[in-house]
Parts: structure tokens; sequence; C-alpha cells
């Protein structure tokens, strides 16, 4: 999905994050590299452990291409886990398969004197291969995303030692310790800014702050927590990087997505599919480029579930700089089938 400009090939979602609407919305989905794509799980037996994949840059590479060869999505994005940057700090991290990831939890203050305050580049530097070795073979429109967690979530991970649903080990260290948390949280901040900008140099053209536990938190702490932080990262890297292209992904943000817009200068903001859609297209798009925000469930669901899904979607934000995705990540039940409708219903029947 590329177009030729003045000789030279347009990224449709670079345009996107540019402020130029497109007529046919770039699409792209948060996950995209998983288990329901098979050629995903065959790589992922081959390497042994998850984290394996994540550094062995030959196979994250090949990854982070399968879903872009199969469907013509106009992203890549880097194959990788939010949780190498704790790794890389120094916290024990596992995935058991079916289980999520299991971290050797910090509770206390001198769990956080043990982290360093610095990412480990011998641990992390196979994660800047992978990065040069997709953007070599990168098909022409195709843009490279990189990522990182957001502090305030990657927080929570490392307090809990496991994935939560009400995050109230993150919750409670923070009331109870402040000082220390915000102490994690520089530590976070200086981490990712450092992580993105070397994503920078090696490859990518624009990143994703995931913050998926952004919706959990009572609305000062959300300022406090997850507005300011990663704030505090978008000039970090735009210090390095002055044009770094960056979307933020504040999950569940509800009606603080307002102050989020407010406070946080990225150039476009994921919604998840809970929002009410005419809030973010008059309160969120009027401001800045939105993505999102189709159920995952109805993409599970496929049929016309899903086309009536997609259509809601297009109606509400296609009119204005917009770039197609979930409202969070693909399930591993997605039938591929299920896709491909997706992709042509956005790309057949887009308003122009
Ligand atoms: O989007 C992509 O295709 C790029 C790769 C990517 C992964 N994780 C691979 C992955 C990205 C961008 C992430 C982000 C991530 N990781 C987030 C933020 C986005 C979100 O989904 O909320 C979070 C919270 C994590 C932490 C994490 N990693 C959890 C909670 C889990 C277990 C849950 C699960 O889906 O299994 C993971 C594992 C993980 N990360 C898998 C993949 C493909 C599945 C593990 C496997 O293949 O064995």
């Amino acid at each position: 999905m590329s177009g030729v400009h003045e000789g030279r090939v347009t990224k449709p979602l670079l345009e996107v994050l540019a402020g130029k609407r497109q007529a046919i919305p770039p699409v792209w989905l948060m996950r995209q590299a998983g288990r329901y794509l098979p050629e995903y799980r065959r790589v992922r037996e081959q390497a042994g452990s998850f984290l394996e994949l994540c550094f062995t840059p030959r196979l994250a590479a090949e990854v982070t291409l399968q879903p872009v060869r199969r469907f013509a999505f106009d992203a890549a994005i880097l194959f990788s886990d939010i949780l190498v940057v704790p790794y890389a700090l120094g916290q024990a991290v596992s995935f058991e398969t079916g289980e999520g990831p299991k971290l050797d939890p910090i509770i206390d203050a001198q769990g956080i004197a043990h982290l360093r305050d610095r990412i480990d580049d011998n641990v992390i530097s196979p994660v800047y291969e992978t990065i040069a070795r997709v953007r070599n073979v990168l098909p022409a429109g195709v843009t490279l995303l990189g990522f990182c967690g957001a502090p305030w979530t990657v927080a929570t991970y490392m307090i809990a030692g496991r994935g939560s649903e009400d995050q109230r080990a993150a919750r409670l260290f923070a009331y109870r310790d402040p000082v220390g948390f915000a102490q994690l949280m520089e530590i976070l901040i200086t981490a990712s800014a450092d992580y993105l900008v070397r994503q920078f140099a090696a490859g990518v053209e624009a990143v994703q702050i995931f913050d998926t536990w952004a919706g959990i938190l009572p609305s000062e702490e959300f300022l406090r927590w997850c507005a300011e932080p990663v704030e505090r990262i978008v000039v970090e890297v735009r210090r390095a990087v002055p044009q770094a292209k960056i979307i933020g992904f504040p999950r569940g943000a509800a009606s603080s997505l307002v102050r989020y817009v407010d406070q946080v200068s990225v150039n476009a903001v994921g919604l998840d599919w809970t929002i009410d859609r005419s809030f973010a297209r008059e309160q969120i798009q009027s401001r800045r480029p939105v993505q999102g925000n189709l159920d995952p469930l109805a993409l599970v669901a496929g049929g016309s579930a899903l086309d009536r899904a997609v259509d809601a979607v297009l109606a509400a934000f296609a009119h204005q700089p917009f770039i197609f995705n979930l409202g969070h990540g693909i399930l591993p039940a997605t039938p591929i089938a299920h896709v491909d409708q997706m992709l042509a219903r956005v790309r057949g029947g887009a308003a122009s």
C-alpha cells in the first residue's frame, strides 16, 4: 500500500503520523506476529524459549516479517517484548508456555537498588540487529515500528512478578512508598528513552509506547504515573531524534484521554475498543491522528458481526487522519480468514 510521490515511495503510515489523511487508511495489528499464525508457531518451537526468540536476530526478523508477507500490512512491528527492558536492567524474567511472564518480583526499595541504572547493551543489542535486518529487506511503503512499554505498565509486571487483573501490587507500592516508586519510574524513563533512541538509530521509522494498564489508576495518579513519564520519554527521544514519530497507547484511559493529549506530545493516540467513538472523534481526533479500535473479539467472531464492527470503526474515524488497528492485541484464537475479510473491507470500502 504505497504511493509514488515526487519520485519517492511514500509510506502511508508515516504520512498519517505527519497529519495527512490517507484515502485508504494504513492498517497493522497489535501483536500481529504471534500464535494465530502457523508459521509463527513453527519458528517459536524452533527457538526454544520465548526470550531466545526475542534475542536471536535471524528468527526475530523472520517472525517480524511473517504477517507483512501474509497480509501486506502497512507496518512491520519489531518482534520483541516490553519485558526485555526489566531483563536488561538485571531482573530475572522468563515466559512459561501458557502462563505468561514470570519475574522475580520487586517488593521493596532494596529490590529497586539491585537494578542496573542503565540497560545492559550486551543483553539488548540483538534487538538492534533484528531491526537492521528487517529494515534491509522491508517492502517499499511498509513502515518499521519499534516499541517499548510505558514505565507504569512495565512497573506493574516488575512489582507483581506476573500479570494481574487489578495491578494491586504496583498500586499499593506507589501509595506506600511513593519515593521508592518514583525512583523505579526514573530508571524506567531513562532506560526506555535510551532504548527507543537506539531503536531509531538501528532503523525503526516510528515507535509505539504501550501503556496497557493506564486505565486502572485514579485520575491524579494517571497524570503522575502514566502521562508525565510518557511525556518525559517523548521529550528525551526527540532531543536525540528531533523528528521522531511516536504513537501513544494508553489503554483504558477513557475520559482521561483528553488530558493525555493535553500533556503528551505523541504524534498519534491508540484507542482501545471500549471508547465512545463520537467522544474520541470530537475530543481526540480533532487534535491528533488516532489509531484503533476494532474489538479483537469481533475479529475472532468474523461473519457479519465483523463487517459491521469494521464499518463502525471506519465511519467514525476514516474521515480524518487515521490508522486502522485493533483496540488491543490480536488473540491466538483468531482465524486467519477473518483477518483477510477485515483487510478486504478496510481496503475496499473506505470512505474517500
Ligand atoms: O506486536 C507484535 O507482533 C510485536 C511483538 C510484541 C509481543 N509483545 C510479543 C509477544 C509486542 C509489541 C508485545 C507487547 C507486550 N508484551 C505488551 C503490551 C501490549 C499488550 O498486549 O498489552 C505486554 C503487556 C507484554 C507482556 C507480555 N508478553 C505478556 C503479558 C505475555 C503473555 C500473554 C500472552 O499473550 O501470551 C507476553 C508474551 C508474548 N509477547 C507473546 C508474544 C507473541 C506470546 C508468547 C509466546 O509466543 O509463547
